[in-house]
């Protein structure tokens, strides 16, 4: 039985393969609506979402399987005290497979070390969000063609941006893949992913507070949001959301093929007249998101065409 808590738990061929069902599956996709009939997923969400639920429970109905879950801590026995293991070990005895969002790191994973059916980790806390980076990784492979040899600028809450961890330890797989990594100096990437990828794999990588200078050039430009519920303090929260606004007067300064992207939801840092150039991505990404969850799925319910 295998589950997803890491990005890394998958392999480059193992990504390369999911990325080559879900582009069958957008290409065919009655050709899959049964293949998981009989088929139970839990989506058991403690903290909020829209496209990571949603898109998991729309993957699974689409494979011709059924859903089922809860969408806040608050209305499960969470709420009496239930621990996160005893969740789990009880949602297994219902279902064959379980997508699990939490605000704790770590939490997925001891789920996982309890779990008697594939545990997917669908984001805890400011840790990793794996599901995220296959969208994004499907996203780049169909929008630039390739998964190598582009530089890729992060921008905003490096710091808590759990889906810009994911990606910076997916993309590290690549052959000369380069990073620019733009943030306030407060939100810069953790030294997990400093020290634990960016030096030990000798990447190439340069950290800036300033979008205007970096911005030409690179291939992709990924936005965050900056995670007001992972701060401690609302007065830094006020003084640093707005640090980094894309509107269509920067985007003068990105190449003509760069690539806009951003894991959603946003706040403020895109402006909205940006979502008519044909460089942003987001939306597309979206609707990515629920072709690559149900390869996932159909991989590990160990389930073939
Ligand atoms: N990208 C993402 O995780 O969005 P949700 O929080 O809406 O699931």
């Amino acid at each position: 039985m295998r589950h997803l808590i890491e990005i890394g738990d998958l392999s480059v061929e193992e990504i390369g393969e999911l990325i080559e069902t879900a582009n069958d599956m957008i290409a065919n996709p009655d050709y899959y609506n049964e293949i998981c009939k009989g088929k139970k997923l839990a989506t058991l969400f403690f903290e909020p979402s829209t496209r990571t639920r949603l898109s998991f429970e729309a993957a699974m109905l689409d494979l011709g399987g059924s859903v089922l879950g809860f969408s806040s801590a608050e209305s499960s026995s969470t709420a009496k005290g239930e621990s996160v293991t005893d969740t789990v070990r009880t949602v297994g005895c219902y279902v064959d497979i379980i997508a699990m969002r939490h605000p704790k790191e770590g939490a997925p994973l001891l789920a996982s070390m309890s779990s008697e059916v594939p545990i997917i980790n669908a984001g805890d806390g400011g840790h990793s969000h794996p599901t995220q980076t296959l969208t994004d990784l499907l996203t780049i492979k169909r929008e630039k063609g390739r998964l190598d040899n582009l530089t890729i600028a992060l921008c905003g809450d490096l710091m808590f941006g759990r889906t810009v961890h994911s990606l910076i330890a997916a993309m590290s797989c690549y052959e000369n893949v380069k990073f620019i990594l733009i943030s306030p100096e407060e939100l810069r990437i953790p030294d997990y992913i400093r020290v634990g990828i960016l030096q030990k794999k000798k990447l190439e990588w340069v950290e800036t507070d300033e979008m205007e200078s970096v911005l030409g050039k690179a291939d992709i430009l990924y936005m965050t949001r900056v995670q007001r519920e992972r701060f401690f303090n609302e007065a830094d929260y006020l003084r640093l959301r707005d640090t980094f606004i894309l509107d269509t007067k920067k985007m003068e300064y990105a190449k003509p093929d760069t690539i806009i992207m951003h894991p959603l939801p946003r706040v403020n840092e895109i402006s909205p007249k940006v979502d008519s150039d044909e460089r942003a991505c987001y939306f597309k990404q979206v609707k990515y998101g629920k072709f690559i969850r149900m390869a996932l799925i159909m991989k590990l319910l160990e389930v073939s065409k």
